[in-house]
């Protein structure tokens, strides 16, 4: 990858997440800011790390118990490892990030796999424009917001955003959604610390902040739990301030 125009000294959002999974696609702005946040919240790459093995577990849920064959994975970062459409090669994705290097990189690793499409999730009605392109709205969707509506500080909005997109799908359809949660006194410092280095605010929500964006859909079992404890694999640690759920449009 061809970073040297992009390298602005500023951390960043995409770039971060990457260090912390374990990526390669970061600057040292990016890793010193990472290393700040770590040294305040240790679990953070932990964090980061088992919010895609939670992807990779409701994406091969959906794709192989729930029949659902069409994604809309919004604010979907740098690709990394396991992405949506590699999970589930069977199906139709749409990448939505407003983030060029995302979708420029994106789009190199997907080829024709997958589309991106260049938009902020606060414009909602852009994004259902362009996935229509893809996407039979006809049809079951699952829409994806995988720990990135922190970036919105306002719950309101969040929720305006969440139920726009949601109700433009049928019956059948699900809402997938995972964020970091204020549920100890060290991720409240992790965050404090990454706006202090530069880097975006994020805001941390409580579970039930969370629980309120799925309202009106049935929660799949086990309903919001730690992304840890989604169905989960062997390795979960005992406790991380991430929660998620799926929710069926019934
Ligand atoms: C934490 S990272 C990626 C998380 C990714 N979904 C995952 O599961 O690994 C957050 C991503 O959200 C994107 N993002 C932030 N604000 C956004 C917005 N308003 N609209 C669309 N994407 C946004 C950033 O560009 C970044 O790629």
């Amino acid at each position: 990858m061809v970073m040297t125009d992009l390298d602005s000294g500023v951390p960043h959002a995409a770039r971060m997440w990457n260090y912390w999974m374990g990526g390669t696609d970061n600057f040292q702005v990016d890793r010193v800011t990472g290393d700040a946040v770590a040294q305040v919240y240790p679990e953070i790459a932990l964090m980061a790390r088992h919010s895609r093995q939670f992807l990779i577990r409701v994406v091969r849920h959906l794709a192989h118990e729930a029949g659902v064959r069409q994604f809309l994975d919004i604010g979907t970062g740098l690709p990394t490892m396991q992405n949506t459409h590699e999970v589930a090669p069977e199906a139709r994705v749409v990448y939505v990030d407003n983030d060029p290097m995302v979708l420029a990189q994106g789009r190199d690793l997907a080829g024709s796999a997958a589309t991106y499409v260049d938009a902020d999730y606060h414009d909602p009605e852009r994004i259902l424009a362009a996935a229509a392109s893809t996407l039979d709205f006809g049809r079951p969707i699952a829409v994806m917001f995988m720990g990135v509506l922190g970036y919105e500080p306002d719950l309101a909005v969040v929720r305006s955003i969440v139920d726009r997109i949601v109700s433009a799908t049928v019956p059948g359809s699900h809402l997938v959604l995972w964020d970091g949660t204020n549920t100890t006194p060290a991720v409240v410092e992790g965050a404090k610390r990454l706006a202090e280095m530069g880097g975006v605010p994020y805001v941390l929500r409580s579970p039930d902040e969370l629980a309120s964006c799925f309202e009106g859909l049935e929660l799949v079992e086990p309903g919001l739990t730690q992304i840890t404890h989604w169905r989960p694999g062997t390795d979960s640690p005992e406790h991380i301030d991430a929660y998620g759920a799926v929710g069926r449009r019934g």
